[in-house]
């Protein structure tokens, strides 16, 4: 790798701080521009560091008023600073100290969102991972742990609400129209999980009782006049609660949990000690505003944020680069939670394609990175789908190697030994190991070795001896490991499918330890041998998705076919039919880039056919399988020289063809589909929904009744089926009259609710064709368009540099200039979001050599900007190196 400027951090170079912080006494006196705030630290020299060694803290953009020890005011020659914080070099001779430090900040110019900022005129806090820093100078790193205790005063008209972590111990009126509010955190936290809000919201308000009876007041915040519209988050919040204890014995441990709901904000959510900041797109729902979508995002990330409490917050991580520690678990966890309230294996088709549309790009290009990273140079660009998406697939083959007992003895242990630490992956995989007695130093590679493993199968039969053999081969490419790669340990579930579509039993097995349905794939190659197998199987392999790797099994179509039919793991039927759509999609694209016909296989649209007919299938299932794979999943399984207008051509004839075929079905299924009325917001209902509206698009296309849409469209009653009928207007009639319509009812129906009006730009945004530069440009001109704001940068420009191939990849490279500039723009305002917009660029090196070339001369004109924050510095460097 190149080296880069900024100075890296190191994994290696971890080691524990000179001083602790053992208790920590803050009080903020709130103003829209000068918020003063006052630190009064009680530190500790560790002990064995010597007497007087510097005491640094970390500071950014701050400034300081005063700083005293132990009362008296530090001289100008006791310390020095420096644009990353203050070292402290005259220091008592005393192990204890206070320091009491007294800085100014200017919430209403934090347009990083990182630190104090308003929000809607409130104020309110992101700390994760570095933003302590910009509050007070302080020791802002995870494994400083310390009990804190806040004081907020502020004006009582214009911020009545005045919150922070723990349980409020005090609050009163004070003169001149100010009053104040004392909160105190019993549990010793790292300031990554330090929460102030201040402001002026409604509440909802409930209650749970936890398992050994402790009662706890539930508090969601919202804006006034909103507050109907949190119910679905509490009831999420409370059956949480609820699995959290029974299924981890996970149980709240303060009297009151409060979520905030904000409109600016960088991420999903954010889980500080009983106070959750959210983005309020995943809180606020009701169906007449929310798409079936939305509720699933709301019910995962408020189940994710209140996971943390134990995953993150009782046991935090000793530094950033075991982030993986409690966000792959977390992530991990709130899968299975969505997972038990939903469909299994629908929310696994789901889990998959996601991390197959996200993670594999990332770990297939110039950004790969280990689940673990060794080196950083900005942390807020390691919140990854590798990080979160993998690191939660690594946790769930840790279930499948020491069994389901094993797992919950290991997590049980986990909470033992670790309650109270920061703590890192080795402790991790320690408990893993010492609960259970599995060898997992090779497993543990996975949080080391960055790319995505391939497996090459071979299989035969050998019907004299009833031997059937099974040839896997294991690989890693990656653009970023150097030297050598190591073999790793692989859990690939398997099934040996007969004739009849039942697994078939075998008597005896060599080449590779199997354990129940599992192969431990260990070695970089295995010849394994199956006996006594009484007729010839096809192998379904990776059912689950047992392993975050590629498969290329060497398999005709119709054993493909077959495993479509009969695999009994839905996940692999499902596995099966995408990969015999995703073969005819490359042929059919092959076939466009050379001027040949299309023609879609009788043998796929026989298949869909039979699902689509197949009423014991969940509906939510036979929409995901109708969807077929996305132009973006076939440009990765093409991996190089990817013409995005050939792929569009091709899957959309493919698509068109099989709505042909299949369309006396698609009408009357449509007809028959009923979901219930009213709107609720359970998984079945939403299954029904997906079906319906997916088959709209199908019929739509075979027959260019726009017309059907479009009431599809005024006779919603729910979000979802509004916003489904909006988008296959917009996307398959652009130029109809009944779309412009419709986005136009739209618009005026929601101009006064953004989260509303983000799906209305995105929609617009991935509408595909050359014209989407010019519409999107347009669009960012507009007054409803805010750079200033998150959610509505990621619904514009986010949606189309991601969600629309053909717009953003024009063979003439205007689109790639447009995002540059648009990154450009945004970081002087917001670094965090524009080095996570420019992502979009990561596989740019995979597109045919003429839009290479212009996406390449974007990046570099953008690289050498002369003002580039170091977030997008480091995405450019790594993205070009
Ligand atoms: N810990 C948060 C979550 O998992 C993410 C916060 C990340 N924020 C940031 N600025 N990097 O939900
Ligand atoms: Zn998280």
């Amino acid at each position: 790798m190149r080296t880069q400027t900024g100075t890296a951090i190191l994994l290696e170079d971890y080691r524990p701080s000179d001083y602790q912080i053992d208790k920590v006494d803050l009080a903020f006196s709130l103003d829209a521009q000068e918020t003063l705030v006052t630190s009064i630290l009680s530190m500790r020299r560790a002990e064995g560091v010597a007497e007087g060694a510097p005491l640094v803290l970390h500071g950014d953009e701050l400034e300081l008023v005063s700083i005293a020890i132990n009362d008296t005011a530090l001289s100008e020659d006791g310390y020095e600073l420096s644009a990353d914080g203050i070292s402290i070099n005259k220091l008592p001779a005393n192990d204890v100290f206070t320091l009491k430090i007294v800085t100014r900040i200017n919430p209403t110019a934090n347009k990083k969102l990182m630190g104090l900022y308003r929000t809607s005129g409130n104020f309110c806090t992101q700390c994760e991972a570095e933003g302590f820093r910009r509050i007070t100078y302080y020791l802002d790193r995870p494994d400083i742990l310390s009990v804190f205790t806040v004081r907020i005063e502020g004006d009582s008209k214009t911020v009545p609400l005045l919150l922070s972590n723990g349980n409020c111990t005090d609050k009163g009126a004070l003169e001149n129209g100010r009053h104040f509010a004392v909160w105190h955190d019993p549990h010793p936290k790292p300031a990554y999980l330090f929460a102030l809000f201040a402001g002026d919201l409604g509440v909802l308000k409930d209650r749970f009782k936890t398992r050994s009876g402790r009662d706890v007041t539930l508090e969601i915040y919202v804006e006034h006049g909103k507050e109907p519209r949190a119910a679905y988050a509490m009831d999420s919040l409370i059956r949480s609660m609820k699995w959290d204890e029974e299924v981890y014995g996970c149980e709240y441990d303060l009297d009151i949990f409060m979520i905030v709901a904000v409109s600016d904000f960088n991420m999903g959510a954010m889980e500080n000690k009983g106070l959750n900041v959210f983005n309020d797109k995943y809180v606020l729902a009701d169906p007449e505003t929310a798409t079936d979508q939305d509720y699933a995002n709301i019910e995962a990330i408020i189940a994710h944020e209140y996971f943390h409490n134990w995953t993150g917050n009782r046991i935090t991580c000793r530094d950033w680069f075991q982030l993986c520690l409690k966000e792959g678990l977390t992530v991990y966890r709130d899968h299975s939670f969505s997972a038990d309230m939903r469909s299994a294996p629908v929310k696994r088709i789901a889990e998959v394609r996601g991390l197959r549309a996200h993670q594999f790009p990332e770990d297939a290009g110039p950004l790969a990175h280990p689940v673990r990273p060794r080196r950083y140079s900005e942390i807020n660009n390691f919140y990854t789908s590798t990080v979160y998406e993998k690191g939660s697939e690594v946790v769930g083959m840790f279930k499948t190697i020491v069994g389901e007992e094993g797992y919950k003895r290991a997590l049980d242990l986990y909470f033992e030994r670790h309650d109270g630490d920061a703590a890192t992956i080795e402790d991790f995989i320690k408990c893993f190991e010492d609960a259970t007695g599995a060898d997992l130093k090779q497993f543990s590679l996975w949080y080391d070795q960055a790319g995505t493993p391939n497996l090459a199968i071979e299989t035969n039969y050998d019907e004299a001896h009833k031997r059937f053999t099974v040839n896997i081969a294991q690989s890693l490419k990656s653009s970023v490991v150097t030297g050598d790669v190591e073999p790793m340990h692989i859990p690939v579930r398997f099934g040996l499918v007969g004739p009849q579509g039942n697994d078939l039993a075998y008597s005896g097995v060599t080449g590779a330890d199997v354990t129940g349905d599992v192969i431990h794939v260990r070695e970089p190659k295995h010849s394994i041998h199956f006996e006594g197998v009484e007729q010839e199987p096809v192998i379904s392999l990776l059912r689950g998705f047992s392993a975050p790797v590629t498969i290329i099994p060497e398999r005709a179509d119709s054993e493909l076919a077959f495993l479509a039919r009969h695999d009994n793991d839905e996940f692999a039927r499902w596995e099966a039919l995408s990969s015999l759509a995703m073969r005819q999609l490359r042929q059919a694209t092959h076939d466009v880039e050379s001027g040949k016909a299309v023609k879609s296989s009788p043998e796929l649209t026989t298949i869909l056919y039979e699902i689509l007919s197949d009423e014991t299938l969940e509906p939510a299932y036979r929409a995901l399988c109708l969807s077929l794979p996305s132009e973006a999943d076939i440009a990765r399984e093409i991996g190089s020289d990817i013409n995005p207008d050939a792929i569009y051509t091709a899957r959309s004839q493919i698509l068109d063809d099989i709505a042909k075929e299949c369309l006396a079905t698609l009408q009357a299924t449509y007809a028959k589909l009923n979901p219930a009325k009213p709107f609720v917001p359970d998984a079945t209902s939403a299954g029904i929904r997906s079906l319906r509206n997916t088959i709209l698009g199908l019929i739509v296309r075979a027959t260019g009744d726009v017309e059907l849409a479009a009431k599809h469209f005024s006779n919603a009653d729910n979000m979802t089926d509004r916003a489904d009928a909006l988008s296959v207007l917009a996307l398959q009639a652009p130029d109809a009259e009944e779309t412009a319509l419709a986005l136009e009812t739209f618009r005026a129906g929601y101009a006064d609710n953004p989260i509303v009006m983000d799906k209305w730009f995105a929609i617009q945004a991935m509408i595909p064709g050359g014209g989407a530069l010019e519409r999107v440009e347009q669009l960012s001109k507009s007054d409803s368009f805010s750079w200033e704001n998150p959610n509505r940068v990621r619904a514009l420009i986010g949606s189309f540099s991601v969600g629309n191939p053909t717009g953003f990849n024009r063979a003439d490279g205007v689109g790639y200039r447009f995002l540059c500039d648009a990154t450009a723009r945004l970081d002087d305002i917001n670094p965090q979001v524009a080095a996570r917009l420019i992502t979009a660029m990561r596989s740019w090196r995979n597109l045919e050599k003429k839009r290479s070339d212009f996406a390449l001369e974007a990046l570099k004109s953008l690289l050498s900007k002369e003002k580039l924050s170091r977030d997008v510095r480091d995405i450019l460097e790594r993205t070009l190196a």
